[in-house]
């Protein structure tokens, strides 16, 4: 009987083999959605909740949650190298260009971190809670849903360099974003549809003021953005000042996950330069933005398959790296 049984399962595994997205890592190891489910059984319950709590409470830390993977995964890897402060052998990724004075959320990583080590000491990494509260913020804001591959470990170093380099600026040209996308083996229907992330959240007027004044150093703005929008924005920011004023990536739906982003963009209402080029400076990403703005389904599908993608980003797994008990810092040995 436990024979047969065992066949079974055997069988059953192999036919299951091919619908798993698991993706091979650097470790040599591969992640899974299952990694914690003995270890750890309440692991995904437990982040879902504080993530719920804090989104409830602030309906912009979905998205900042979201983006924080993002910063994390396309510096050294899906690695948590992105919470690790200032230490005296750690320079923080929070002081880089991208990061300073925009990227938030670590306070929740901290108190998931906090609930989890209560839960199941030393077991679940902060690489993993990065990637569930992604997608957790993603359901909750009302987007696609998916099974989150785990078993990813934390690095124990940081790169501020590698975040001023590698995570696109808004103004970069089309060529270098997808040029950085590539880097990290993502391709232009992942640029496509992650762009897709900001149809929450918010952007400082510091992030697309250039648009406004002197797009290409001629005194003129960007005519890629309504001019009427254009004329909105100015109002609170200026050509000097108000650096830190924040506007809605999605001006229409601002804390709702769908795809008003991409609809934005066909009307030359896209906020950032990186963000309207997707339909002005290429056609493959035109037809996308389009393919999406007319299809939500095709675009919370894709959404889904691309963040798998990105949480795969060179992690650290077996005995690379470690599981930090403090997500802010490496351990003590
Ligand atoms: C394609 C290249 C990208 C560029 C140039 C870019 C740039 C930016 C910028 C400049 C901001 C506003 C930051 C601020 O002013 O404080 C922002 C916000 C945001 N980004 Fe991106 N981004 C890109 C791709 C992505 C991706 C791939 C994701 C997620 C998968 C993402 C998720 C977000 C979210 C959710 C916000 C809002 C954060 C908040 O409100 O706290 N972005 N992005
Ligand atoms: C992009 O923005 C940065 C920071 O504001 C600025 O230093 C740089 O000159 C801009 N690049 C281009 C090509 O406009
Ligand atoms: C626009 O930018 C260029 C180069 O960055 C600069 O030389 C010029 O003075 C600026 N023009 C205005 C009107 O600000």
């Amino acid at each position: 009987m436990a024979h047969s049984m065992g066949i079974v399962m055997v069988l059953s595994l192999l036919a299951l083999a091919p619908l798993c997205f698991c993706g091979k890592t650097s470790g040599g190891g591969y992640l899974y959605p299952q990694f914690y489910d003995h270890s750890c059984p309440k692991a995904q319950e437990i982040v879902k909740y504080v993530v719920a709590k804090a989104v409830a409470e602030d309906p912009r830390m979905g998205a900042s949650l979201l983006r924080l993977h993002f910063h994390d995964c396309f510096v050294k890897g899906c690695d948590a190298s992105i919470l690790l402060d200032s230490s005296k052998s750690i320079i923080s990724e929070k002081r880089a260009i991208p990061n300073r004075n925009s990227a938030r959320g670590f306070e929740v990583i901290d108190e998931i971190k906090h609930a989890l080590e209560k839960e199941c000491p030393q077991t679940v990494s902060c690489a993993d809670i990065m990637a569930l509260a992604a997608r957790d913020s993603t359901v909750l804001t009302g987007g696609p849903n998916w099974k989150v591959p785990l078993g990813r470990r934390d690095s124990i170093g940081a790169s501020v360099s590698g975040s001023n380099n590698d995570i696109p600026a808004p103004n970069n040209t089309f060529q270098t974003i997808l040029t950085k996308f590539k880097r990290q083996g993502l391709d232009i229907v992942d640029l496509v549809a992650l762009s897709g992330s900001h149809t929450i959240g918010n952007a400082r007027c510091t992030s697309f003021r250039q648009r406004l004044y002197n797009q290409s150093g001629n005194g003129q703005p960007d005519y890629t953005l309504d001019q009427s929008y254009a004329a909105h924005l100015r109002t609170r920011c200026p050509k000097s000042g108000g650096d830190q004023n924040l506007f809605f990536l999605d001006y229409v739906s601002p804390v709702k996950f769908d795809n008003s982003y991409f609809k934005n963009l066909m009307a030359y209402k896209g906020l950032l330069s990186s963000d309207q080029i997707l339909f002005t400076n290429n056609a493959i990403s035109r037809e996308l933005v389009k393919k999406y703005a007319y299809n939500q389904e095709l675009f919370f599908e894709q959404f889904a398959k691309s963040m798998i993608k990105m949480g795969n980003i060179s992690p650290l797994t077996g005995y690379k790296g470690e599981i930090r008990k403090n997500c802010r810092k490496v351990n003590a040995y």
